[in-house]
């Protein structure tokens, strides 16, 4: 049971840092396309705070705690939070590609683990969030072609 709440802890620190990378990038976004992609970020950091709460709360029905430092979240995140800058057009959509390419890889993972495990209820919420990173990222590869 440790090992999942630290698997989940792990996928958690993920969703923050990402969210915080989209909240830089709905911020800092230059161009002609502001308006479109400033919008369209704001869609993403609200869908995945809510998965996050999802995720913590599962932690919490497994008896574990979820971690809510933010220096705990960054050491242990893969996704590395970027700094405050500005972004163009190519900028975000290459960072929205390469961020959503590694969190659907990296849910996949988990949802083999939970799947194996017969935790359904983990799965669940993995295949929603698997859900709409996929769909999203059809449609960020389809605007870089
Ligand atoms: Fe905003």
């Amino acid at each position: 049971m440790e090992e999942k709440i630290n698997i989940l802890n792990e996928y958690l620190s993920n969703l923050k840092v990402e969210n915080d990378n989209l909240y830089n990038l709905h911020f800092n976004v230059i161009g002609s396309s502001f308006m479109g992609l400033h919008k369209k970020l704001q869609e993403y950091y609200e869908h995945l705070a809510l998965f996050y709460d999802d995720i913590a709360e599962r932690i919490k029905m497994l008896n574990g705690y979820p971690i809510t430092s933010l220096n705990k979240m960054e050491e242990i995140s893969t996704i590395k939070s970027m700094k405050s800058m500005d972004f163009n057009f190519n900028q975000v959509l290459e960072i929205l590609n390469n961020d959503f390419n590694f969190l659907v890889d990296y849910t996949k993972n988990l949802i083999k683990i939970f799947d194996d495990s017969q935790d359904y209820y983990t799965t669940n919420i993995l295949n929603e969030i698997l859900m709409y990173l996929e769909k999203e990222l059809w449609m960020i590869k389809s605007t870089l072609k």
